[in-house]
């Protein structure tokens, strides 16, 4: 058990649909301070040619649209560089930011609208509950499913010496507008990866020593909506879209109320230390935990069989002796995932050489 319950912030408003990215405008009407505070829109750069998206974007005013690149994931430093640029551009803060993308820029979104009211920079706040004021509003809406990100408590950030996520209860979105006809066209890799995130922190979630009630129903549905997004081949595109997000959504809350585990902490070494993105590093890492899931690795080799995805293996066979210290250590720094995947005692049980020798099977 987790040291108390945790009072949980969930995001207020929520919109759900087909077509209701059309309502945006409607949203964003009461949440307009003045002329002069714009709302910045950050749009993953993959819409620069998608003008059936863009025209959609309801600008005003001094309103800007950034479209930012997700080739890498994001970093502190991007964050503290757009956060520099809106205030340089503008004599107001903005009256609220908008995230148009992936999981990427859901995370660029909710950091940048807190640190345009939280001093210093974005590494600062990485960690646990160290945000002390309110953002700016701030509102998300998903183009690709599974991450949670549009829910969760975090924005996961690569620092300057970690991957780890602003953690606190300013971080959720004040509103999420879910439109299941965003994630049409999804490529089917980055459709496959992304959704075993969401197949994972549920495996995490339901399989974690931090387990409750609450977090227990969401991770359970959303599990047996990843299965039939994944295994039922009867689901129509939108059926499968629609149920994704759900999944998504669900399931970032489960993880909220309690926490992931294993997969996630060699994921975030992965990512730090070879730049993979996370989906494909979480699908990465389960390969080689069916000692710590084995059903959830079970389903996961299912499910990956059943589309033919293949994922890459041998990443891990040409690094330097630094570069396995840093991604064991960074691993083995998650303290609460290893505490909800093994228990309190869980040093006991899983140290570096145990580590390295799941990062040298990769
Ligand atoms: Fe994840």
């Amino acid at each position: 058990m987790p040291a108390s319950f945790r009072n949980m912030s969930l995001v207020p408003r929520v919109l759900f649909g087909i077509g209701t990215f059309d309502q945006l405008n409607s949203v964003l009407l009461s949440h307009r301070r003045n002329a002069r505070a714009p709302f910045v829109f950050l749009v993953d750069d993959v819409f620069t040619q998608r003008h059936d998206i863009v025209q959609k974007i309801p600008c005003s005013y001094d309103d800007q649209i950034i479209f930012v690149s997700t080739i890498e994931e994001p970093t502190t430093i991007q964050v503290d560089d757009l956060v520099q640029q809106i205030i340089l551009n503008y004599q107001e803060l903005p009256s609220g930011v908008i995230g148009i993308g992936g999981g990427s820029v859901m995370d660029l979104a909710k950091a940048v609208a807190l640190l345009l009211t939280n001093k210093g920079g974005a590494s600062d706040y990485q960690g646990w509950d160290l945000v002390q004021s309110p953002g700016v509003y701030s509102l998300g809406i998903p183009t690709i499913s599974g991450t949670g990100a549009e829910v969760s408590r975090t924005a996961v950030l690569k620092g300057p010496e970690m991957k780890l996520g602003i953690n606190s209860d300013f971080t959720p979105f004040d509103q999420v507008i879910l439109d299941p006809e965003l994630t049409l066209d999804v490529p089917k890799n980055q459709w496959f990866y992304t959704g075993m995130d969401c197949f994972i922190h549920c495996v995490e979630s339901l399989n974690g020593t931090f387990l409750n009630a609450f977090s227990q129903v969401h991770g359970e549905k959303a599990m047996a909506l990843c299965e039939n997004v994944f295994l039922n081949s009867k689901l129509t595109t939108l059926e499968k879209s629609e149920q994704l997000m759900m999944a998504s959504w669900l399931g970032g809350v489960s993880i909220a109320n309690s926490q992931v585990g294993i997969v996630h902490a060699l994921s975030y070494g992965l990512s730090f230390v070879k730049g993979i993105k996370h989906g494909l590093g979480n699908c990465m890492a389960i390969e080689h935990l069916e000692t710590y899931y084995p059903e959830g690795t079970k389903m996961y080799r299912k499910m990956k069989d059943s589309h033919q995805i293949d994922i890459p293996s041998g990443v891990c066979e040409h690094l330097s002796e630094r570069e396995y210290q840093q991604m064991t250590k960074i691993a083995l720094s998650l303290n609460p995932l290893w505490e909800n995947a093994l228990g309190r005692n869980w040093k006991s049980v899983v140290n570096e050489k145990v580590v390295r020798e799941l990062y040298e099977k990769m």
